[in-house]
């Protein structure tokens, strides 16, 4: 993806939502070197951390070059046209007006640079098929895809994100009047099968076992109720579809404990 961004070229870059700058600092290193950084994230308690993670991760660099702000991104604390690259990761889906962030990154973007969104349509991943998948009869499936898109309609509708804004964004950006547009979509699947030794299934498998005698699963039960009804889903869906999903949750974490779950886990993000 640098070599596609022609990351080489650039020598600025701005992270908004940047966290603990997980994303800027994979993107660092391929840009020009010395390069101008900024990192804006709303939680003063991220920005802290992020400027020590930077600072730490490029000691070579000097420190006047690795900045980080705290700031919205409806109201990014930089200068109109001050950065080669400006990109955001997992963010504009929490946004109750993304439009309002895209338009404030491309107000910081100079002319001419590059804007990265990062952003999935998550919706997928709770639809993916798994070894389970074929003993589930399909009334439970389909109410199960009723209730996410209950919830995830609710949640959009209560200004708390849109979490399928990913298909979205290619759209949202030619209505901000951006004609070069390119979208790309992440190759990595979370697939998970026995014996589940690799580092990525270990680490899969050790946090579904944080929930193994939770009585909800890894859901916050209220949280999803709210949604759901919020989308205009009944109780009598909420109840049953929830019982469900943390039925097939349950017997998913049977089935790794015995070696016999598996899931490509391909959704497209
Ligand atoms: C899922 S995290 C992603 C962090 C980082 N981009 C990464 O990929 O590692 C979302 C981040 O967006 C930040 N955030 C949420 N709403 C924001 C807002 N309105 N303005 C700026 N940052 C925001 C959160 O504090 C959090 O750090």
């Amino acid at each position: 993806m640098a070599n596609r961004w022609r990351l080489r070229e650039a020598s600025s870059l701005a992270d908004i939502g940047c966290g603990l700058c997980h994303w800027s600092r994979l993107l660092y290193p391929y840009l020009h070197a010395p390069a101008r950084f900024a990192g804006v994230d709303r939680e003063e308690r991220w920005v802290a951390e992020a400027a020590r993670n930077i600072r730490r991760a490029f000691p070579h660099v000097p420190p006047d070059l690795l900045t980080t702000l705290q700031g919205d991104a409806t109201e990014i604390p930089l200068p109109s046209d001050s950065f080669d690259v400006v990109t955001c990761q997992t963010v504009l889906m929490h946004l109750a007006r993304p439009a309002a962030a895209l338009r404030e990154m491309l107000r910081v973007v100079r002319p001419g640079g590059l804007l990265v969104c990062v952003e999935p349509n998550n919706f997928w991943n709770y639809l993916t098929f798994t070894s389970l998948t074929a003993q589930e009869p399909v009334e439970v499936l389909v109410r199960r895809f009723e209730f996410w898109l209950r919830y995830h309609r609710g949640k959009a509708a209560a200004g708390e994100g849109d979490h399928t804004i990913g298909d979205l964004l290619p759209g949202a950006l030619a209505e901000a009047g951006l004609t070069d547009i390119a979208v790309h979509l992440s190759d990595r699947a979370a697939a998970l099968f026995p014996p589940y030794n690799t580092a990525a299934q270990q680490a899969l498998v050790e946090q579904g076992t944080q929930w193994r005698d939770s009585a909800t699963g890894p859901w916050d039960r209220s949280e999803l109720r709210r949604h759901v009804l919020g989308g205009g889903g009944t109780d009598e869906l909420f109840e049953r579809a929830f019982g469900e999903l943390v039925g097939e949750f349950n017997r998913e974490q049977q089935g790794i404990a015995v070696g016999t779950f598996h899931a490509g886990f391909g959704g497209v993000t």
